[in-house]
C-alpha cells in the first residue's frame, strides 16, 4: 500500500533526487522547504514517515525531531546529514530519530531504511490504534459495546429521535452526550430533562415555556427545554415518566417540529433533536396503558439498548482500571494496581447498580486503601471468588472439608483460568502475545488452555 512521505530540505536538487526515488516505488510523497512547513504539512494531514535535513534556516531538523517525539509518537523520522556531522546524527538518534543517512547517499541502503521504518510505522500505528469506544469516552471492548459504538457513530450526524435503553447505570446520559458531541449540532445546546423530576403540574411550562399571564404567577415570559435546546439536543431522561397529556404533546413536537408555550397566540418552530432515555421497559408500559403507543414508536425510531454489565464481565477488569487511573489522579493517591484474584471478584459480582456501581466501589477503594494496590480483601462484602457448578470441581461442602493445600491449589486453578482467560480475550486470542504477558513460553501456554478448554479464538 502506496505510504505518505514528507520530504523536508532546504536544498531542491535533494527534494527533487529524493521524491523521484521515493515515488518510484510507489510511494506518495510531498516535500516542504523547513522544519515550520513540516509541521504545519504534519498537523494537516497524517504522513506514515518524515525524511529531513538536518542543517535547515529556521526550525532545522532536529527540532523538527524534537516536535515529531512529542506530538507525533510513532511517527518516524529519518535524518540526513552531511559527512562529517555524525555527533550530531547520533545526538539525533538518542532523542529518538529513526535513523540518518549521510550524504551523499547509496540509493540501496537508503530504501533499506525507508523500507524498515514503514514497517516499525505500521507495527506503531496498529499498537497506538485507540480503544474501541475510546474516541467516545467509553470504555469496554465487548461485541456488544462495539455494536452500540457503531450505532452512535452511524445515527449520531441525522436528526433521527433515537431511544437509549439500559438499566440504571449502565450509560445511558454518556451515550446521549456521546450522540450530542459527533453530530453537526455539537457547537448546538445540549439540553437536559429528567421527566421523573418534574411536578407533573409544572411538566407544560418547564417542556414549552409559558407567556406572561399564563397563569397566576407567570408574572414574566419564559422559554421552555424545547425551545433552549433550538439547534442542538434535547435529551428526555425518564421518558417513561412523562404523564399521559404531556405525551400527547412531545409527539407534535417531535411530529411537526412546533411547539406552544402556555398562554402563547401562535405555535413556535423549533429545530431540535430528541434523544430520549428510559429504564423501564416502554413497550411493557405501553400494553399497560401508561405509554401512548404512538409516542413509543415516534421515540423507537433507533433504539441503542444498553447491555447489563452483568452481561459482560470481560469488560469489568477494564473499567475498573479506567476507574482506578481517574480517582488516583483525582483524589491524589498512588495506588498502581488491582490484584489478580480482587478482579476475578470483580467479574464474578453481579452489579445490580451497573457502571455507576463499579465506579463509586472504585473510588471508595481508592480512597480508603492503605495499600499501594487493591486487594481481594480490600472488597466489601458481597464480593467472593466465584464457585461454579462446574461437575468437574469439588462443590462447596468438599471445598470446605479439603485440607489446606488441595484447597489453595482448587482455587489456584480457577485464579489461573480465570487469568489466562482475560489475557487471550485481552489481545484477541493471539497465543503468542499472551504468554510473553503472562510471562510463560508459548508450549505450556497452549497446554494450560488444553487443560482448560480454552480455545485459540
Ligand atoms: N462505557 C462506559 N465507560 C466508562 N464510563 C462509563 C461507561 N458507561 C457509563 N459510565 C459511567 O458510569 C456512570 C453512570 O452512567 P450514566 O449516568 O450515563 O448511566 P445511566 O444509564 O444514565 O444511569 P441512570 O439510569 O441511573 O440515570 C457515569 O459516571 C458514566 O460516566
Ligand atoms: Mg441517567
Amino acid at each position: 500500500m502506496a505510504k505518505r512521505i514528507l520530504i523536508v530540505d532546504d536544498e531542491p536538487s535533494i527534494r527533487k533526487v529524493l521524491s523521484a526515488h521515493l515515488r518510484r516505488f510507489g510511494h506518495d510523497v510531498d516535500t516542504v522547504a523547513d522544519g515550520a512547513a513540516a509541521i504545519a504539512a504534519l498537523q494537516d494531514e497524517p504522513f506514515q514517515l518524515v525524511v529531513s535535513d538536518l542543517k535547515m534556516p529556521n526550525v532545522d531538523g532536529m527540532q523538527l525531531l524534537e516536535w515529531c517525539v512529542v506530538n507525533q509518537p510513532g511517527l518516524p523520522v529519518i535524518l540526513i546529514t552531511a559527512h562529517g556531522t555524525v555527533d550530531t546524527a547520533v545526538t539525533a538518534l538518542k532523542k529518538g530519530a529513526f535513523d540518518y543517512v549521510t550524504k551523499p547517499f547509496d540509493r540501496d541502503d537508503l530504501h533499506a531504511i525507508i523500507t524498515k521504518a514503514l514497517a516499525t510505522e505500521a507495527a506503531n500505528a496498529k499498537r497506538l490504534a485507540p480503544e474501541p469506544g475510546e474516541e467516545l469516552g467509553m470504555v469496554g471492548r465487548t461485541p456488544a459495546m462495539q455494536e452500540v459504538y457503531a450505532r452512535i457513530e452511524k445515527v449520531a450526524p441525522s436528526p433521527t429521535t433515537v431511544l437509549i435503553t439500559g438499566e440504571s447505570g449502565t450509560g445511558k446520559e454518556l451515550v446521549a452526550r456521546a450522540l450530542h458531541a459527533r453530530s453537526d449540532r455539537a457547537s448546538g445546546p445540549f439540553i437536559q430533562v429528567n421527566c421523573g423530576a418534574i411536578p407533573e403540574n409544572l411538566f407544560e411550562s418547564e417542556l414549552f415555556g409559558y407567556e406572561k399571564g399564563a397563569f397566576t404567577g407567570a408574572v414574566g415570559s419564559k422559554p421552555g427545554r424545547f425551545e433552549l435546546a433550538d439547534g442542538g439536543t434535547l435529551f428526555l431522561d425518564e421518558v417513561g415518566e412523562l404523564p399521559l397529556d404531556m405525551q400527547v404533546k412531545l409527539l407534535r413536537a417531535l411530529q411537526e417540529g412546533v411547539i406552544d408555550r402556555v398562554g402563547g397566540i401562535r405555535p413556535l418552530t423549533v429545530d431540535v433533536r430528541v434523544v430520549a432515555a428510559t429504564n423501564v421497559d416502554l413497550s411493557q408500559a405501553v400494553a399497560n396503558g401508561r405509554f401512548r403507543n404512538d409516542l413509543y414508536y415516534r421515540l423507537n425510531v433507533i433504539p441503542i439498548p444498553l447491555p447489563p454489565l452483568r452481561d459482560r464481565p470481560e469488560d469489568v477488569p477494564r473499567l475498573a482500571q479506567h476507574f482506578l487511573k481517574r480517582f488516583n489522579s483525582r483524589l491524589q493517591r498512588d495506588i498502581t494496581a488491582i490484584d489478580d484474584d480482587a478482579l476475578v471478584a470483580l467479574q464474578a459480582y453481579d452489579w445490580p447498580g451497573n457502571i455507576r456501581e463499579l465506579e463509586n466501589l472504585m473510588e471508595r477503594l481508592v480512597l480508603l486503601s492503605d495499600a499501594d494496590r487493591i486487594r481481594l480483601a480490600d472488597l466489601p462484602e458481597g464480593f467472593e471468588l466465584p464457585e461454579d457448578d462446574d461437575p468437574s470441581e469439588p462443590r462447596t461442602e468438599e471445598l470446605e472439608s479439603m485440607g489446606l493445600k488441595e484447597y489453595v491449589r482448587v482455587h489456584t486453578v480457577k485464579l489461573e483460568r480465570a487469568r489466562i482467560q482475560r489475557v487471550l480475550d485481552a489481545v484477541n486470542g493471539n497465543v503468542t502475545r499472551a504468554a510473553q504477558q503472562l510471562g510463560i513460553s508459548r508450549k505450556s501456554l497452549q497446554t494450560k488452555m488444553k487443560d482448560y478448554g480454552l480455545r485459540e479464538d
